[in-house]
């Protein structure tokens, strides 16, 4: 009888049906796997032999040739060592698989020694197992628990190839995973991040409180030594609770990544992602064959960090400016093209000029061309997507010497917390959360302006000739400036305070 077994193959965060058929025959000893394997999978072959004789079993003399269907869609990594060596024991009549054996997933890396070693991308594999409707998943040990966070499919984990053949025989029985059930998530706790520790600066405090609460981007523009580095640190610990259908996206994407093991299976933190400006567009976009997710997808639901901004190769940031507008990033290639999510907060930081210090600053040495040169760096339609520009300069001497404790990240949490609340009241579907996220269409529906907060906005656009992006952002932000006070509708103040963001620092958007 041939062996048909069942596993799934990875491509971004989608998941494809892979039948692995094997026959065999008399003949020369061959061993040959088809079906558009990459090197992982015929590397394989000497893990599944070594793996099969290391178990106490026989691999098998004689031809035999592995088919991994369908034939036209790319294979890729270890994954597929566990079913290809059970379908090899069956065909040689050394183990006999249920019946059933179809309505099981099978995922694994073999060791020589025929334990099984972790996979990358199990948490989204397992997803799309379950939407298929499989009965169970069997998946190495150390992947289990993320396996289990998904509920209606049955997950074992299993330990080496000798107990999953037991098991499949019905002789010795691995026991099911308990599912995975998330409840608390995101313990606050102090760290030396905390706001508490930062003295003055309460224009960029409230930016940042405001960032916050409705996934807004953020750019830090000051003299070195104001503490941009620290503020945006900070940032971190004020972002609002994460949600469980949160946690899962951000687990998948970093399960893709290989960020994800056995002591941590879930990623119960909003990510803070700093990215150093040597780094490459592919690093930050994501790439490569098959495409793994970038610093932007791994930013997902969190925070993307990108100190000294205008150090990045304008091609870099450059590459930030589509998911920046649409929360996800497409990457493309020819076997086929895949979608991350990217919806993250943008917080960068930046010296006024090369010299560093302000343009009025007497110890600022830099020419208005190298000024110029340094701003233009950034681009404007960068610039255009990001809301809220805070110059931060630098602290005096009597806030930084003064005892006196700030408003501890705690506080200024909760408030960020109820802001979100609302947001979440106000969308009801899962696909926009916060304010920030919000289509042309929603602004409409929901940023309703009262006629004197009409008439500013109308003034302002006019007067600093604002683009159609940035009237649209100006009113998100006056929408989340609005939550966090309580309002039912956006006044007058509301958006004064947001168009004042747009125009705060000495870069010009
Ligand atoms: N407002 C402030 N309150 C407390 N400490 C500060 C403040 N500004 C700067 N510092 C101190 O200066 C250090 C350097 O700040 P940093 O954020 O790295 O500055 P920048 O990124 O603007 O160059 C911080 O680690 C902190 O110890
Ligand atoms: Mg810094």
């Amino acid at each position: 009888m041939l062996g048909l077994l069942h596993s799934l193959s990875l491509f971004g965060l989608n998941a494809e049906t892979v039948e692995i058929e094997v026959d065999s025959h008399r003949g020369l000893p061959r061993f040959a796997i088809v079906g558009l394997g990459d090197a992982a999978i015929q590397e394989s072959k000497e893990r599944i032999r070594s793996a099969i004789k290391n178990s106490g079993y026989e691999f098998p003399n004689g031809a035999i040739t592995v088919n991994l269907a369908p034939a036209d869609l790319k294979k890729h990594g270890p994954r597929f060592d566990l079913p290809i060596a059970l379908g090899i024991l069956h065909r040689s009549g050394q183990i006999h698989l249920p019946e059933k054996v179809q309505e099981n997933i099978f995922l694994g890396e073999l060791s020589f020694t025929g334990e099984l070693r972790a996979v990358n991308g199990v948490l989204p594999t397992t997803a799309e197992a379950a939407g298929k409707d499989y009965k169970s998943i069997y998946v190495p040990t150390a992947n289990a628990d993320e396996a289990a966070l998904i509920q209606n499919i049955e997950v074992y984990g299993v330990k080496d190839l000798k107990s999953i053949c037991n098991h499949l025989e019905g002789s010795t029985l691995i026991e099911k995973n308990e599912h995975n059930v998330l409840q608390r998530l995101n313990q606050n706790t102090i760290t030396d991040h905390d706001m508490c520790h930062i003295k003055g600066n309460e224009h960029a405090k409230r930016a940042m409180e405001i960032a916050a609460a409705g996934g807004h981007n953020l750019l830090f523009s000051g003299p070195p030594g104001s503490g941009k580095t620290m503020l945006a640190q900070a940032i971190s610990t004020i972002l609002p609770k994460l949600s469980i259908e949160e946690a899962l996206e951000i687990t998948k994407v970093h399960s893709v990544a290989g960020l994800t093991n056995d002591k941590c299976s879930v990623i119960s933190e909003r990510p803070f992602r700093t990215v150093h400006h040597t780094a490459s567009s592919i690093a930050i976009v994501g790439g490569g064959n098959p495409p793994k997710p970038g610093e932007i997808s791994l930013a997902h639901r969190g925070i993307l960090f990108l100190d000294e901004f205008p150090e990045f190769p304008i091609k870099t940031l450059e590459v930030l400016r589509q998911p920046l507008e649409d929360g996800r990033v497409t990457i493309s290639r020819a076997s086929g093209s895949c979608d991350y999510p990217a919806q993250m907060m943008l917080v960068a930081a930046m010296n006024p000029t090369p010299s560093g210090y302000d343009t009025d600053d007497p110890r600022c040495t830099s020419t208005p061309f190298e000024i110029q040169r340094y701003q233009n760096k950034i681009s404007g339609p960068l610039l255009d997507r990001i809301d809220l520009h805070i110059h931060v300069p630098r602290v005096d001497f009597e806030k930084l010497k003064s005892l006196e404790v700030s408003e501890a990240s705690h506080a200024v949490q909760n408030r960020v917390q109820t802001a979100r609340d609302i947001q979440t009241d106000r969308f009801t579907s899962d696909l926009v959360r916060t304010n920030s996220e919000m289509s042309s269409a929603q602004v409409k529906q929901h940023c309703v302006l009262p006629d004197d907060a009409m008439q500013l906005l109308k003034t302002a656009v006019e007067q600093y000739d604002l683009s159609g992006r940035a009237y649209f952002r100006i009113l998100k932000v006056a929408q989340t400036i609005a939550d966090l006070a309580g309002a039912d509708e956006i006044q007058l103040p509301h958006v004064a305070e947001s168009i004042g963001y747009r125009h705060q620092s000495n870069v010009n958007s």
